[in-house]
């Protein structure tokens, strides 16, 4: 039987949508250049050109969505062992990036895997078995488990985890919800303990990306979510960007 490989389930236009969109202007372009268009078809596609490469080149290599992800920052669970909860795991990318990152970890994968894992990753086979494969391939199936919970009712007791992950799953809820998970969040999560929540941020790269179409639930901020984790019982450690990313290590 071939060994299994990673395979996030992203959709491809997310990674590879810019740079056919290059292809299709850089020959327009070639067109203009060699038929003499008008001079403004000539600016005009060479700007969008420009644009697309630019683009192509910073979502593939700097978000690459459906490559394996590394921890925006080396202060989370800095102990190096305990048991994670992952909220939102998906098809297992934020899971990974934890249990490759904190080797003596062992780590619960949990998702609703309802109708928003099929908006994502496409229907199809049973969608543990995508995390569990994933999870396999990347040789730390050994220290993961999978739940289906829902973030804003999670079926843990209070203080079960010594740290939590989130990653672009919790700004998937209405404001309320978001507000309820993250409460929730701190329930289940040890006092002292760490949360790594990373959610999508509309900044220069996301709005130079995909302008309006950028909304992932609705995209808030980080004073937002700043403000929300607060609220919910949280101190702040540490804040920061990625392309396309805010992170908030927060403390319970
Ligand atoms: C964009 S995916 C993120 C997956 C993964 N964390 C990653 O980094 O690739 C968002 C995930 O949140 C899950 N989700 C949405 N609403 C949820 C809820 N109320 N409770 C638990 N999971 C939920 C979806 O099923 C989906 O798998």
């Amino acid at each position: 039987m071939p060994a299994p490989h990673l395979d996030f389930g992203y959709p491809w236009w997310l990674n590879y949508g810019h740079l056919a969109a290059f292809a299709v202007l850089a020959a327009g372009l070639l067109c203009a250049v060699l038929f003499r268009w008008a001079k403004w078809l000539v600016v005009v596609l060479g700007v969008g050109s420009a644009w697309a490469a630019v683009v192509f080149l910073m979502i593939r290599f700097g978000v690459d969505i459906n490559g394996v992800a590394s921890l925006p920052t080396p202060n989370f669970m800095q102990a190096g062992t305990g048991r994670v909860l992952d909220i939102g795991a998906g098809t297992g990318r934020s899971a990974i990036m934890v249990l490759r990152a904190r080797p003596q970890a062992t780590l619960v994968a949990s998702d609703l895997f309802g109708s928003s894992f099929e908006e994502h990753f496409g229907p199809g086979e049973s969608p543990q078995e995508r995390l569990r494969r994933n999870l396999d391939a990347a040789g730390v199936s050994k220290r993961a488990t999978i739940e289906t919970a829902d973030m804003r009712r999670l079926p843990f007791d209070d203080a079960t985890f010594d740290a939590i992950v989130s990653a672009y799953a919790v700004d998937h809820l209405n404001r309320e919800g978001s507000k309820t998970a993250l409460r929730e969040a701190a329930r289940v999560l040890k006092p002292g303990g760490d949360f790594l929540l990373m959610v999508v941020e509309n900044d220069f790269w996301g709005k130079l990306a995909f302008g309006p179409a950028l909304t992932h639930g609705g995209t808030r901020g980080r004073p937002w979510w700043a403000g929300a984790a607060k609220d919910a019982g949280f101190t702040i450690r540490e804040e920061g960007s990625l392309p396309v990313t805010t992170y908030l290590l927060l403390r319970r």
